[in-house]
């Protein structure tokens, strides 16, 4: 037992530990999802109500995950078992481990796509296509049997590489390349963005709240966001936490974390809307933004060929930082519950992984008429991990700490043992122990009963 213990690996570094946790955090999420779901919910007042979700439940779910797994020193099922022997709380990270799999199986698909468009802008492939042309390539791409299939594959030995090394030989020494490379990628692209003619509409458009846009949904879909940008509710920052040295300052690395993914999202509406302002297009214009109308806006650009290899290569890295840490957190509850290799668990998480992940995509394809409530296979699995899992499993994760696990574990836990002053522990529980609760079932309640499944 203390042997295990002793062997786990962990990360080395101060800023290794930023570079993963934000890597996670940094994602499609941020990129390609955040901008359309702004884009349809009014832009700026839906980015106002979405930093206040991630600065008041955000970063205390957060530093709830982080105090879980750094006391556990276990993955998401075995961290909530250490803490709480021969009580049910594992369950939590039992439906982690299960909203792992599903976001995997649907982000790899999107994952996948990102390589494809990669290869198109190098080889010049979107010159001279309309916007027509551009959409119908797009759907014909994505509704094939081969190509999206193979690229997502790429995309998850890619992924589980990077796992197999370990943490710090692998997780921590490619988000610290990752991350930094990522940051400059979209800072060209920003700059980019902002000096085309007509950028200011686009700004305005993503800072000037239209409140009259405004309705129940936009909260619903706020929070939602919130949670899937922050990578909150499934145990992904559990298990990551448990390699945090005991000095780490939770707090302040829950913050810097929540604060590295707000100005990437906000970084990303920058790239995005006034490009797309400054070309005429919809805003809200959906999951199709980024693959259809970014290219057609590449191509009418000067020096459009090259940016849009960067924007591709940059979606291409932020789902990366992102699929090793889903990964991680499958192969640890296979490797210390299963008692098994990690080179054993990577296999194995990565071709079940896998064959789930092949009828995501083949949902756009040979597999559209296969449908729940409605919806693609692909929709479901996204829906049922951002609306159901994630929500449900933050809602116990605060109550696991704000009522089950105590104060003098949470506070002996976020105070490094006393050794941190933690002035806003008062705040801290008040959240986790109300606010935090009745604002995630409220809105968990909204979604499922009036959201419908739609
Ligand atoms: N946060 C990532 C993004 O924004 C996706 C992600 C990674 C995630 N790990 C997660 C989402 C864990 C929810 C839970 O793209």
């Amino acid at each position: 037992m203390t042997d295990n213990i002793a062997k786990r690996d962990n990360f080395g570094s101060k800023f290794g530990i930023i570079a993963a946790a934000a890597g996670s955090a940094v994602g499609l999420g941020n990129i390609w999802k955040f901008p359309y779901v702004a884009g349809e919910n009014g832009g700026g007042a839906f980015l106002l109500i979405y930093l206040f979700f991630v600065m008041v439940i955000g970063v205390p779910v957060m530093m709830s995950e982080f105090a879980i797994g750094r006391r556990g020193q276990k993955n998401a099922y075995g961290s909530f078992n250490s803490i709480a022997p021969g009580k049910k709380w594992g369950l939590i990270g039992l439906i982690g481990v299960v909203a792992a799999f599903f976001i995997l199986a649907f982000y790899t698909t999107v994952a996948g796509w990102t390589l494809e468009y990669i290869i198109n802008s190098v080889t010049n492939k979107f010159a001279a296509q309309t916007p027509k042309d551009l959409e119908i390539s797009f759907n014909a791409f994505i509704s094939s049997s081969v190509r999206p299939v193979i690229w997502q594959l790429v995309f998850m030995v890619l992924t589980a590489l990077i796992v197999l090394a370990g943490v710090k030989k692998g997780i921590e020494k490619y988000t610290k390349m990752l991350m930094p490379l990522l940051f400059v990628l979209i800072l060209i692209l920003c700059i980019r963005s902002v000096t085309l003619d007509g950028a200011r509409e686009g700004l305005a458009f993503l800072f000037k709240p239209d409140f009259s846009k405004v309705t129940g949904k936009t909260f619903l879909y706020a929070l939602g966001q919130a949670f899937f940008s922050l990578s909150l509710g499934m145990g992904a920052l559990i298990t990551y936490s448990s390699y945090f040295s005991k000095k780490e300052n939770l707090a302040s690395t829950a913050v810097q974390v929540a604060l590295s993914d707000s100005l990437i999202a906000i970084m990303a509406g920058i790239m995005i809307f006034p490009a797309v302002f400054s070309f005429g297009i919809e805003p809200g214009c959906g999951p199709s933004l980024v693959f259809i109308t970014l290219p057609g806006i590449f191509e009418q650009m000067p020096g459009g060929g090259i940016f849009g290899i960067i924007f591709f290569i940059l979606l291409a890295v932020a789902a990366l930082t992102s699929t090793i840490s889903l990964l991680e957190v499958v192969v640890a509850y296979f490797s210390e519950e299963l008692k098994i290799s990690r080179k054993k668990a990577t296999l194995i998480a990565t071709v079940a992984v896998s064959v789930l992940g092949v009828f995501a995509t083949l949902s756009f394809g040979s597999l559209d008429n296969v449908t729940l409530f409605g919806k693609s296979i692909f929709d479901v699995l996204d829906y049922t991990a951002s609306n159901v899992l994630l929500p449900l499993g933050g809602l116990f994760i605060v109550l696991f700490v704000g009522w089950f696990a105590g104060r003098k574990i949470t506070k002996s836990e976020l105070s490094n043992e006393g050794s941190l002053k933690v002035r806003y522990f008062p705040y801290f529980n008040f959240i986790v122990k109300f606010i935090a609760p009745v604002a995630i079932a409220a809105i968990f309640i909204y979604s499922i009963f009036w959201g419908g499944l739609g």
